[in-house]
C-alpha cells in the first residue's frame, strides 16, 4: 500500500485507502503489462464490452465488487481516457442510454457545449471561405468537455463511492500499461500532429517510434484524474484543472474560459422510444441525431419484410441504402441542439410522414440524392468508442463518447495531461460545407455560444418482452447511425448471432455525398449489382467497432449475458 500512496502523491491518502478498502479495488486484477484480447465472453452477471481490454476488465472488475452497470460504466470510462486515449477521454463528451431494473429508461446528455465567445462564422475567412483546419485541429476546435459532468450525472444511479471508479484509471496512468500494435501505429501517425498542435510536449511523443509492448506512462493525467477523484466535479471545471486549461486556451489562442467551465452541466433527456415489430428500441435524443435517425430507418423497412429478400441480398441492401439516404436527407436539414432550435421530431418521426418519405423509393433503382430533398416537415405547431455495460441486478448501460477525431484536436493541457475534442467540426461552419465526416448542415446546426453541435452518437438498447435484451454502440462518425441499424437488422430480421451482425460488412450512404461506401470486404457481386441500379461505390477501410451485449431471461430472471466486441480493432468482451 506505502507503495501506490508515494505512486499516486495522494493529497488525501487515508479518503483513498478507505475506499480501495471498500471496494475492494486494486490494480492487482487488471495485469496492464499483460492482457489478451477477448471477443466473446458470456457469464450470467455481468458484461463489458469496450474498446480496450483494460478498459473493459475494470469496469467488470467493478461489477465484480457489487458495483452496477452505471458504476462499470463510469469506470470503464475513465479507464478508456487513460488506455485509449484517441477517442477515450475526459475533454471531449457522450451520451448515455440506459435501461434500469425499475423499468425506467434514461438517456444522459454529456455533449461539449460551444464556448461563449464563439461565433457563427467563427471558421470562415473574410470572403466567407470555411477554415476547416480550424475547427478540425488545435486549441480553436475544442468545445466545453462534457464527459466529467456526464459520468458525475450518471453517478446518480450508481452504488459504489465515485472515487473507487476514478482509481483504477488513476493507476493504469500513473504506473502505465503496454500499448497495443495498433495504439503504437496511431500514436506514431499523430506524431506531426502532436508537435504541431502543442505548446508542452506530451507522453504521446517520443524520440523513438512507438512499438506494441512500450510502456505509456501519463503522470500529468494521473494528477488530473486524481483532483476528479478527490473534488468530484470542481476537481476538473473549477480549480487546477480548469485553470491548466485556460493557460492552454490562452498559449495556443483557443476560447474555453473558466467560466465556460464552471457552467457546464450535462443534461439528463427524455429518449427516443419507438417499437420496431414488437421490440422497444430506446435511443438518444438530440442533440444526437442518432435516436431518430435510427427511428426514421427501421420504420420505413419495418412493414417491407426484409428478411426474405435474404441478407446482403441486392434488393436488401438497396432498401437500406435508401432509408439511409432519407433519413441523412431530414439530418442536414432539421437536427441540431433543441435547447436552441426546434427540431419537428414528432413529425419527422411519424408513420405517415414516414411512408410519404418512401413514396418516391423505386426497387432496383437509385433515387438520386438531389431528387431526395429533405422531407417537408413544418416545424410543429415544431474517432469516438462505445461500451455496452449489464449488470446482475438487470440494469443496462449504453455509453457512446468521443474527442471527434481520432485524438481529438490533437492539443493536449499542458500540465494536465488530456486531450482536448475537436467537436466544433461537428456543428455546420457554412450551410453546404461537408464536415469532416462528410455531412453536410444548415440553419439548424449553426453554432451558437453555448450551443451543442449535432452528433450522430447512437447508444442503444433494445427491449425483447419488456426486458433487457441488446445493448449496441459504435464509433464511426456518420456512419455510426448506419451501421447500429444494421447491426439491429441482422439480429432482428436476418437472425443472426452477435458476432456475425457485427463483424459482417456494413455500407453506407448519408445522403450526401450521393455514393455508398463500403467496407473492402464487401461482397463484389452485390456491389456489381448495385452499380447496374444506378449507385456509385466508393471503398472504405473500415466501418465502425460494435460492442454488443445481449441477455437472455426466463422469465423474471436473468439466465445468460453474451459479451461481443468488434473484430474490427482492440475491442475486448468481459464478463462472469
Ligand atoms: O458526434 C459525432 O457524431 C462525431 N463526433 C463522432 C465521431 C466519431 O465517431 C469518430 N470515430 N470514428
Amino acid at each position: 500500500m506505502k507503495i501506490i500512496y508515494r505512486l499516486l502523491n495522494l493529497s488525501s491518502r487515508w479518503m483513498v485507502l478507505f475506499f480501495m478498502l471498500i471496494a475492494g479495488i486494486t490494480a492487482a486484477q487488471v495485469n496492464p503489462y499483460q492482457y489478451t484480447i477477448n471477443k466473446v465472453a458470456n457469464g450470467t452477471k455481468g458484461a463489458v464490452s469496450s474498446a480496450h481490454p483494460l478498459a473493459s476488465e475494470v469496469g467488470l472488475s467493478i461489477l465484480k465488487k457489487g458495483g452496477n452497470a452505471f458504476d462499470a460504466s463510469i469506470a470503464t470510462q475513465f479507464a478508456l481516457a487513460v488506455v485509449y486515449p484517441g477517442a477515450g477521454n475526459i475533454g471531449g463528451g457522450g451520451f448515455l442510454v440506459a435501461y434500469t431494473n425499475m423499468g425506467k429508461a434514461i438517456s444522459i446528455d454529456y455533449r461539449e457545449k460551444a464556448p461563449g465567445s464563439a461565433s457563427r462564422d467563427m471558421y470562415l475567412d473574410k470572403d466567407g471561405n470555411p477554415l476547416l483546419n480550424l475547427s478540425q485541429n488545435g486549441h480553436l476546435a475544442s468545445g466545453v468537455p462534457g464527459t466529467v459532468a456526464g459520468l458525475y450525472a450518471s453517478h446518480k444511479y450508481g452504488k459504489l463511492p465515485f472515487a473507487a471508479l476514478v482509481q483504477p484509471a488513476i493507476e493504469l496512468a500513473y504506473k502505465g500499461f503496454s500499448i497495443t500494435a495498433a495504439e503504437a501505429r496511431s500514436l506514431n501517425g499523430s506524431k506531426a500532429a502532436f508537435i504541431k498542435y502543442n505548446t508542452m510536449t506530451p507522453a504521446f511523443v517520443k524520440a523513438n517510434p512507438w512499438k506494441a509492448g512500450d510502456t505509456l506512462v501519463q503522470k500529468d493525467l494521473a494528477a488530473t484524474l486524481t483532483r476528479i477523484r478527490d473534488n468530484g466535479m470542481k476537481g476538473f471545471y473549477e480549480g487546477e484543472t480548469a485553470r491548466l486549461v485556460v493557460e492552454e486556451m490562452k498559449r495556443g489562442g483557443g476560447k474555453i474560459s473558466l467560466d465556460d467551465l464552471k457552467n457546464y452541466s450535462a443534461a439528463e433527456r427524455v429518449p427516443i422510444i419507438f417499437d420496431y415489430k414488437g421490440h422497444t428500441v430506446i435511443g438518444m435524443p438530440m442533440p444526437s441525431s442518432g435516436g431518430l435517425l435510427m427511428q426514421q430507418m427501421m420504420k420505413m423497412i419495418e412493414d417491407r419484410d426484409i428478411a426474405s429478400m435474404g441478407f446482403h441480398s441486392p434488393e436488401a441492401v438497396q432498401l437500406m441504402i435508401e432509408v439511409e439516404r432519407r433519413a441523412y436527407a431530414d439530418r442536414a436539414e432539421y437536427m441540431g441542439d433543441q435547447d436552441f432550435v426546434k427540431v419537428p421530431v414528432k413529425r419527422l418521426s411519424s408513420e405517415g410522414y414516414l411512408k410519404e418519405r418512401m413514396n418516391d423509393f423505386v426497387p432496383g433503382k437509385a433515387t438520386p440524392s438531389d431528387v431526395v430533398k429533405p422531407g417537408r416537415a413544418n416545424p410543429e405547431s415544431d474517432e469516438t468508442t462505445h461500451l455496452s455495460v449489464a449488470d446482475q441486478y438487470g440494469n443496462v448501460v449504453s455509453v457512446t463518447t468521443t474527442l471527434n477525431g481520432g485524438y481529438g484536436s490533437k492539443t493536449v493541457v499542458g500540465g494536465a495531461g488530456f486531450l482536448l475534442n475537436n467537436e466544433m467540426d461537428d456543428f455546420s461552419v457554412k450551410p453546404g460545407v461537408p464536415n469532416m465526416f462528410g455531412a453536410v448542415g444548415k440553419e439548424a446546426n449553426a453554432i451558437a455560444p453555448g450551443k451543442r453541435m449535432l452528433s450522430s452518437m447512437t447508444p442503444t438498447v433494445v427491449l425483447k418482452n419488456k426486458k433487457p435484451w441488446l445493448v449496441v454502440g459504435t464509433p464511426g462518425g456518420t456512419t455510426i447511425p448506419t451501421s447500429v441499424f444494421q447491426t439491429l437488422v441482422n439480429i432482428i430480421d436476418f437472425k443472426q448471432t452477435s458476432t456475425d451482425a457485427v463483424n459482417n460488412p456494413k455500407f453506407h450512404h448519408q445522403w450526401l455525398p450521393d455514393q455508398v461506401m463500403v467496407e473492402n470486404d464487401f461482397p463484389k457481386t452485390v456491389q456489381s449489382s448495385l452499380e447496374k441500379m444506378g449507385y456509385a461505390i466508393t471503398n472504405r477501410g473500415q466501418i465502425g467497432r460494435t460492442e454488443v451485449i445481449k441477455l437472455e431471461w426466463k422469465g423474471k430472471k436473468l439466465f445468460s449475458i453474451e459479451s461481443v466486441a468488434d473484430k474490427r480493432g482492440d475491442d475486448h468482451a468481459s464478463a462472469y
